[in-house]
């Protein structure tokens, strides 16, 4: 070999060695691209609407999203315990592409879970995280009318989530009281994308009720799960559903439909199949006891002649809504009346979840009806802490956090069970008192500290 033509191969090698370095390289880097990370030779599945709805009870879940496959599976576990357990979903297709639900069952309470989405073509979503509750102590979170019509709304959406999740990152589930989209301008695909955006949403149970903004809309009726549905009027989309979380029962109406024979044979059914359930909670769209423009309506003052009366018969203990775009909390009521001391219900209306808009008052003074209202024009949101013996709601700003308002309703111990023990305690002590030898000075201080007792828990 002469010194030329080694001049020449040395100066020729290590382009070439680069070049196929750079191919190879470049090769691995195109092929690991397709990959999410730990997730080893599978595509990404791309979704979109993922939701958890919640079950007939505190057991259940139900995953509902949309992609481009044919079919899909739900694929969940224990957080880090053994391996995946993968159920098929019922897949209908929708528009373009396909929407699945997948139904889980037996959840553990109080438990960490993780799930994935897998497609027809064996493509694999990101692994999301989920908590259960403590059905016998939990929180839940409540919002009204996103109405979702702008990106600057979805925004806003998404912080108040986002505030509400990291304040109370122990809460069950998520309730929403309808308008979740505005739809006016026909553009609820797009809405829809900005409501489902939060991330919150891939980790929190929900279960929102229909508003007239939603109403008819497919994407509703497609993208949430509804157990224990009951037909109430002409449309597909209109019906009420009840499910159980723990002692409280919850049903949710489509005020959409005022048909109030309807409404009641629902709610006497619901209430027959849960005789046992300690709270009773119901949850529908266009509020009865608010301080906005609707409050006035002929609809409104129409509705007041019947449905709180419903709400009487079954003895409902809250009643959660929206629609007015500010902030009421009622005294107790009862036969559309201020209820007497320790009796009735109480009736709440949500301000809007997203700033999409705020109404002002409809009077310059508070209804008759009314013991707070307030609009303070920053997005809102509210907790509910349940216990068998108090239900309290408390409602945020979600831009300050500060809290607006809080009202806790006690449940009479008789109901609950809980006195009905104590009282059979305190009856079997006092007759253990009168047959016991006692000198009648002791048996007398223990009886009146016994009876005082009593006194005190009942009273
Ligand atoms: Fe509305």
């Amino acid at each position: 070999m002469s010194e030329n033509t080694m001049q020449k191969r040395g100066m020729t090698k290590p382009p070439e060695r680069i070049i196929s370095a750079i191919l190879i390289f470049s090769l691995f880097l195109c092929i690991f691209s397709c990959l999410p990370s730990g997730a080893g030779a599978i595509e990404t599945l791309s979704c979109q609407n993922l939701v958890i709805s919640l079950g007939g009870n505190e057991r259940e879940l139900i995953f509902s999203w949309a992609d481009d496959q044919s079919s899909g599976k739900t694929a969940l576990r224990e957080a880090g315990k053994g391996s995946f357990i993968e159920y098929e979903a019922a897949t209908s297709a929708f528009g373009a592409g396909y929407i699945h639900k997948t139904t889980v069952g037996g959840l553990k309470s109080s438990a960490s879970y993780e799930y994935k989405l897998i497609g027809a073509d064996k493509t694999e979503s990101e692994v999301f995280s989920f908590k259960t509750g403590s059905p016998s102590k939990y929180s839940f979170l409540a919002v009204g009318d996103p109405q979702i019509a702008s990106a600057a709304n979805g925004r806003i959406w998404r912080a108040t989530l986002s505030a509400a999740v990291t304040n109370f990152p122990n809460a069950a589930f998520l309730i929403g009281t309808g308008d979740q989209v505005d739809n006016y301008r026909g553009n609820s695909a797009f809405e829809y994308a900005e409501f489902f955006s939060p991330g919150e949403l891939h980790s929190l149970p929900t279960a929102f009720a229909v508003g007239n903004h939603d109403n008819g809309l497919s994407l509703h009726a497609k993208s949430f799960y509804f157990p224990n549905t009951a037909a109430v009027g002409p449309g597909a989309t209109n019906f009420d559903f009840w499910f159980r979380y723990g002692s409280t029962l919850f049903m949710v109406l489509d005020s959409n439909v005022s048909d109030t024979e309807a409404h009641k044979t629902f709610l006497d059914g619901a209430v027959k199949a849960n005789s046992d359930a300690v709270w009773k909670i119901v949850i529908f769209h266009h509020s009865l006891y608010s301080e906005g423009p609707h409050s006035v309506t002929a609809d409104t003052k129409d509705r007041r002649n019947s449905w709180p009366f419903l709400f009487d018969e079954i003895g409902a203990d809250l009643i959660i809504s929206g629609h007015d775009h500010c902030y009421t909390r009622t005294h107790m009521m009862k036969g559309n009346k201020i209820a007497e001391e320790g009796s009735g219900t109480l009736y709440i209306t949500l301000n809007s979840s997203s700033g999409s808009k705020y109404y002002d008052f409809a009077a310059a003074a508070p209804a008759a009806y009314s013991a707070v209202r307030g609009q303070s024009r920053a997005p809102e949101f509210s907790v509910i802490d349940v216990n068998d013996a108090e239900l309290t709601i408390s409602v945020y700003r979600a831009d300050t956090m500060k809290m607006t308002d809080t009202y806790t309703i006690a449940k009479d111990p008789v109901q609950t069970g809980t006195g009905t023990g104590v009282a059979a305690v305190s009856a079997a002590f006092l007759a253990a008192i009168a047959a016991a030898v006692f000198p009648d000075a002791v048996r007398s201080s223990l009886t009146a500290a016994l009876t005082r007792t009593s006194q005190l828990i009942f009273s």
